[in-house]
């Protein structure tokens, strides 16, 4: 199964890249190829700009893989502003995807802002995500490690399953 995982943050201190980088981590170990894509190295243009080499190459990217993982921090109760920018810029070929969520927050109140990007991958791409989120706040932490217990169960049962119901969609 060949996944891309995509880190969407531009905060160099960035705690959903850690969530993704531990998930990579869970789906490598299943024998799953993975393509890391880390915003920070893509130079980003809003949609009616002309997009940047890097874009174009996620573009296509997306296009080849099978499935794709979204690692977002939450920004005033919605998706973060470069998710936005990737999402209308890149995704034209996700149509029909099989997609999953990992989310980073300041707090625990904003759980329901996931929803937000299940909305815009399946309204506009028809995509299909696994029903269950990754979700994390700052407590999960401790500088650029994760320490919660729980987080990293779920971690680990995000990605056992998006192993193995990815797998079942392609056959
Ligand atoms: C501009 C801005 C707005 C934010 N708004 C929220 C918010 O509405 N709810 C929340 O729980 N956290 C909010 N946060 C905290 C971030 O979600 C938190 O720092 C998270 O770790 C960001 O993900 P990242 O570390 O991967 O960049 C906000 C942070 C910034 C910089």
């Amino acid at each position: 199964m060949n996944t891309l995982i995509l880190s969407s943050s531009l905060s160099e201190n960035s705690r959903s890249y850690l969530l993704c980088k531990a998930v990579e981590q869970e789906l490598v170990s299943k024998g799953n190829n993975i393509t890391f894509v880390d915003a920070k190295e893509i130079p980003m243009q809003p949609f009616h700009r002309e997009k940047s080499d890097q874009m174009k190459a996620l573009s296509e990217q997306i296009e080849k893989v099978d499935n794709i993982i979204i690692g977002m921090g939450v920004h005033c109760y919605s998706i973060n502003d470069s998710l936005k920018v990737l999402l209308e810029g890149c995704f034209g070929k996700a149509t029909g995807k099989f997609f999953g969520i990992l989310c980073a927050a300041g707090g625990e109140r904003s759980y329901l802002v996931t929803q937000h990007l299940t909305q815009i991958c399946m309204n506009e791409w028809r995509m299909m995500q696994l029903p269950r989120v990754v979700y994390a706040t700052g407590k999960d932490f401790t500088e650029d490690t994760i320490t919660s217990k729980e987080v990293l169960e779920r971690i680990e049962l995000f990605s056992e399953e998006f192993h193995t119901i990815g797998n079942k969609l392609l056959a």
